[in-house]
């Protein structure tokens, strides 16, 4: 009985794949960072010119009450990409920088929309800034994606990969899958040449395509290049701005790639940030505050899509968004049936309120959400937060009394009328109050936790030079206090240089034992030059290496 189930839903299984393949639509979501809510040509902008992205919003529909999860970069992907509340999976916090802890970061045992799509047949690329955990186990490649190219942490000085420094962790450097690339030119144009590259290697396998587009401009460090650089922009604003220029590159040579290869009309493309713009030189007008607040200019994003074809162009779509629903909407987009849906979703899917090309209305009508809200507890188990509900937004802080504002006659936040409509607020504070009941302190913290390994390397004999065709011996002692195993790996490679075109790849197969105690290697250099040798020790949770620096000459 039971075999007979199993074969029977392995065949419905593959029927749903095989059946629907062709007209499944790809999808590109393209999430840049830190973008200010003003700082585009259809935002309004005096100073920005983004002719293609503004094409793009209005070749589709233009939201302009859409909301990011969270007012910062790391949690407000964890919460588009579970499509959960990022408080409610404990995802409070950026992961802490040079940080190997498989607990911090999207946490593991949350489905991904990468995973869902592939399930669902299709090919799925991630490209660009990650900044959802640094462990082995959230790598994109482990999170649900095909191919990556890109970095880990949550800022990119734009221009190139790292120098090698023992002082700096692995996640400093580009990768393509797990292998790092050292020749960057400018980054937001290596991502837009690596999407480019993905879109043709799905096309070629006759796949559809899931592109998760995650540029990091425009991101501080404000680092643009000096041809993108516009001299009647004011100079505080020039680099940010030639920063977004590039950005409307992107989008121009992305589309003019799908035009060419005939995937206009079967690709639908969403445009957004992860939350409001930053504090150096990004501009929010006419909201309030900037990333990182409860205020409309830390959460409320640009945020376009556009399906050519399909979904009626120049519309724009004022009720309540969040990237929330981002997850429900690609499950349908993919055909997803509903028993093999991701129950944990908290969104709704939002292609059925937008009109369709040849309709004079949409199939779904009434509010999208009954409100929005952001927040939770912090690690002492105190809350703060907003809930958004039609025109009426509340804001609630630790301990300061909360405060209201209508955002249709006040989009700024600038008059709180709390006191004149004490019904209204009450009835707003009830409602975010149970919602945030269900939110769970954070997993994981703003910073790191003490690592519990202890790790000392040495070379035998303490030569740090040696000869080619010599062997030369390192001896690792390794320890946790808390008195578990640990599994060794040794690694060597050449250092990256600055001025070196290319990283040379040359990592050894790794040699991995399992000891409480110590591990040992010998290894033969072929070729002189400088190597880094280093020994990584590990346990299911954490990991530290160290690294030596030796001569091999003739
Ligand atoms: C980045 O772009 C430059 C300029 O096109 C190119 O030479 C380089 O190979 C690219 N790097 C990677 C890793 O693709
Ligand atoms: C986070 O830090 C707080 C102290 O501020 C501590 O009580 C809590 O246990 C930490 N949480 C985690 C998951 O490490």
């Amino acid at each position: 009985m039971r075999l007979i189930s199993i074969w029977l839903g392995l065949w419905v299984a593959l029927v749903w794949l095989g059946e629907c393949q062709q007209d499944k639509p790809n999808v590109i979501v393209i999430l840049v960072d830190d973008l200010g809510y003003n700082d585009l040509g259809v935002q309004g902008s005096d100073d920005v010119k983004s002719p293609h992205i503004d094409k793009l919003a209005r070749d589709g529909v233009i939201l302009t009450d859409g909301y990011a999860p969270h007012s910062f970069c790391g949690p407000s992907r964890s919460g588009l990409f579970s499509g959960i509340w990022p408080f409610r999976i404990g995802a409070a916090f950026n992961a802490p920088k040079d940080y190997w802890d498989n607990r911090v970061g999207l946490p593991l045992e949350y489905k991904t929309i990468p995973e869902t799509m592939q399930e669902a047949g299709y090919k799925t690329y991630c490209v660009g800034k990650w900044h959802l955990g640094h462990s082995p186990g959230h790598h994109p490649k482990n999170r649900g994606y095909n191919g990556f190219f890109g970095f880990l942490k949550g800022s990119w000085n734009y221009l190139r990969s790292q120098e090698y420094d023992p002082e700096l962790d692995d996640y400093d450097y580009i990768y393509r899958g797990f292998d790092r690339v050292n020749d960057i030119e400018y980054i937001t144009d290596n991502f837009t040449d690596a999407a480019i590259g993905y879109i043709a290697k799905a096309k070629r396998l006759e796949k559809p395509f899931f592109l998760y587009l995650s540029y990091n401009a425009p991101h501080a460090p404000l680092i643009s290049l000096p041809s993108d650089r516009d001299p009647t922009v004011s100079p505080d604003r020039r680099s940010y701005v030639a920063m977004i220029k590039s950005l409307d590159r992107g989008v121009e040579r992305i589309r003019g790639y799908l035009e060419k290869a005939g995937l206009t009309e079967n690709t639908v493309i969403m445009f957004s940030s992860d939350n409001g713009g930053h504090k150096h030189g990004a501009i929010n007008e006419p909201l309030r505050d900037i990333k990182g607040s409860y205020y409309e200019g830390g959460l409320r994003v640009p945020w376009y899509i556009t399906w050519p074809g399909t979904l009626q162009s120049g519309q724009t779509f004022k009720k309540l968004a969040t990237h929330l629903d981002i997850y429900p909407t690609l499950e349908n987009l993919a055909g997803v049936p509903e028993n093999r849906k991701n129950p944990d979703l908290v969104g709704v899917d939002l292609i059925p309120f937008f009109r369709k090309v040849g309709q004079s209305a949409p199939e779904a009508s009434g509010p999208t959400h009954p409100f929005i809200a952001f927040g939770g507890p912090n690690p002492e188990g105190i809350s703060r937060g907003m809930i958004r509900q039609g025109r009426w937004k509340a804001v609630i802080h630790s301990t300061e009394e909360p405060e209201l504002y209508d955002l249709r006659s006040d989009i700024g936040e600038t008059t709180n009328i709390a006191d004149n409509r004490p019904v209204k607020m009450q009835r707003l504070l009830n409602e975010w109050t149970e919602w945030n009941s269900k939110n769970i302190r954070p997993v994981y913290n703003r910073t790191r936790a003490p690592n519990p390994l202890r790790l000392q390397l040495s070379v035998v004999g303490d030569q740090l030079v040696t000869m080619t065709g010599m062997p030369i011996s390192f001896e690792a002692i390794g320890s946790s206090i808390q008195g578990e195993a640990v599994t060794y790996f040794w690694e060597t490679f050449i250092p990256v240089r600055v001025d070196e075109a290319i990283f040379r790849d040359v990592w050894t197969d790794g040699v991995t034992s399992t000891s409480r105690t110590a591990s040992s290697i010998s290894i033969t250099y072929p070729s002189p030059g400088d190597y880094i040798v280093r020994v990584n020790i590990q346990t299911e949770r954490w990991l530290l290496w160290e690294d030596v620096q030796i001569q091999v000459v003739l």
